[in-house]
């Protein structure tokens, strides 16, 4: 088996196979570039987080699928008759939740520079829970609230910044106070400022019920360790607001959680989290009623696949490359954005064996930066050959642009 097999994906006689149907097969009937995502494997990631927690706690555990991601609507409605909630950051997001069937009780707006009417549009929604990320922000939403709302008691949560964060790039590390390559981060409340944030948010007459974190996205195993030492500070803060006559029905810890991208990647240890979490919950002594953890990539990025198709192949001063029907902005933007964003590409006519050279898969764009792999071992491809880039059902179409005036692919679901 290889690394990246999965429910979705398989090898048959040196074929890809997406599901139980060719994936040049796929590509022939619906045309590229192509996203495919996998109802069975989105659902295999959900079962093995909820599985993590499971028979570790007596508190309510709540996965709220970080809609960003990807937020097709057969997708969302996947997670939702699966009992997910959603983790959403505009009234757009708000709006597809609701229209996939999520009821605003299950729906957390996390939302960054909010404005007057994205409040008014989420404080008309009954039972939603607004996650505060300044505590400036809560004057705009007194004023919101007694404009249009006078007396309704709208449920908040602060997203505090615990001074440490994780991310694979510096441009997703989203907690500490500046990001590996010096840019200062923009999310959440400074540790010195959460008690005010709570007193405030009560004094105003919201109704505080939950903290939430989120250090950033992409970890892999080296990670857990500042991961670990961070669930340890979340708890800490919450004692320290228990005392302070705040008890909280939630605690977020966030997303972050990668899926593997390439075989060098040592996966997160998901299961070990869970665990983790469980544990300094109950020793804690914190009366919890539910623990929540907001995936995007960990549930949909191994549950799609782009497919392109190789016009050309073009050697160029040694470097050999395969000339694909696609762009990266246009489809999977991740490669062009963040240097450290790598994804397995496979031939769909020979996905295993044969003699690898380094090929760098080169888009229609006119960028030098698109380029959805750089020197990838792989069978010189031929015209005509499907190649799948892996890892492509998170954070791919949801960011992808018309640059350049090429169209965004369709995208299906088997
Ligand atoms: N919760 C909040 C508040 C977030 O901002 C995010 C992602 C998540 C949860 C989900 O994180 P995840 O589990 O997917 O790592 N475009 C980047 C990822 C940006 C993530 C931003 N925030 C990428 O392609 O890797």
């Amino acid at each position: 088996m290889l690394w990246w097999e999965n429910r979705f994906l398989s090898v048959r006689g040196h074929k890809l196979f997406l599901g139980d149907s060719g994936a040049s097969v796929i590509a022939e009937k619906y045309g590229t570039p192509l996203f495919v995502y996998s109802r069975a494997q989105i659902l295999a990631n959900y079962q093995r987080l909820r599985a993590a927690f499971a028979g570790q706690t007596d508190a309510e555990v709540r996965i709220c699928y970080a809609m960003k991601a990807n937020p097709h609507r057969r997708i969302l409605k996947i997670l939702r008759a699966a009992d997910a909630w959603i983790d959403a950051v505009s009234p757009g997001e708000v709006q597809a939740a609701l229209d996939a069937g999520f009821p605003p009780q299950k729906i957390l707006f996390t939302g960054t520079s909010v404005s007057a009417d994205d409040l008014r549009k989420v404080f008309s929604l009954d039972g939603l829970t607004v996650n505060v990320d300044a505590v400036e922000q809560l004057e705009i939403m007194t004023n919101v609230r007694d404009r249009w709302f006078k007396n309704k008691k709208i449920r908040v949560s602060v997203r505090w910044n615990p001074g440490v964060g994780r991310g694979f790039n510096s441009k997703v590390i989203t907690a500490g106070k500046r990001s590996s390559d010096g840019t200062p981060i923009k999310f959440g409340i400074e540790e010195a400022k959460v008690l005010a944030a709570f007193e405030k948010a009560s004094a105003s007459g919201f109704k505080p019920v939950g903290l939430h974190q989120h250090l950033g996205s992409g970890w892999v195993k080296e990670d857990f360790p500042t991961v670990a030492g961070a669930v340890d500070k979340m708890i800490l803060k919450a004692s320290e607001l228990r005392r302070k006559g705040f008890s909280l029905e939630f605690l977020d810890f966030g997303g972050g959680f990668g899926p593997r991208y390439i075989k060098e990647q040592k996966p997160f240890p998901v299961k070990q989290y869970g665990q983790y979490i469980c544990r300094k919950v109950r020793r804690s002594g914190l009366k919890i009623r539910a623990l929540a953890v907001e995936p995007g990539k960990f549930l949909v990025a191994d549950g799609g696949v782009l497919l392109v198709r190789v016009e050309y192949m073009k050697e160029s001063y040694g470097n050999l490359f395969a000339c694909v029907n696609g762009g990266t902005f246009n489809t999977l933007p991740r490669p062009a954005i963040y240097a450290q964003a790598c994804h397995e590409i496979i031939n769909a006519s020979r996905a295993s064996g044969g003699w690898k050279v380094p090929v760098t898969v080169a888009g229609n764009l006119c960028e030098t930066g698109d380029v959805f792999g750089k020197e990838i071992m792989m069978p010189v491809p031929k015209p005509g050959d499907i190649l799948a880039i892996l890892t492509a059902g998170a954070y791919a179409r949801s960011m992808a642009s018309n640059f350049n005036l090429r169209p965004i692919p369709r995208e299906i679901i088997i």
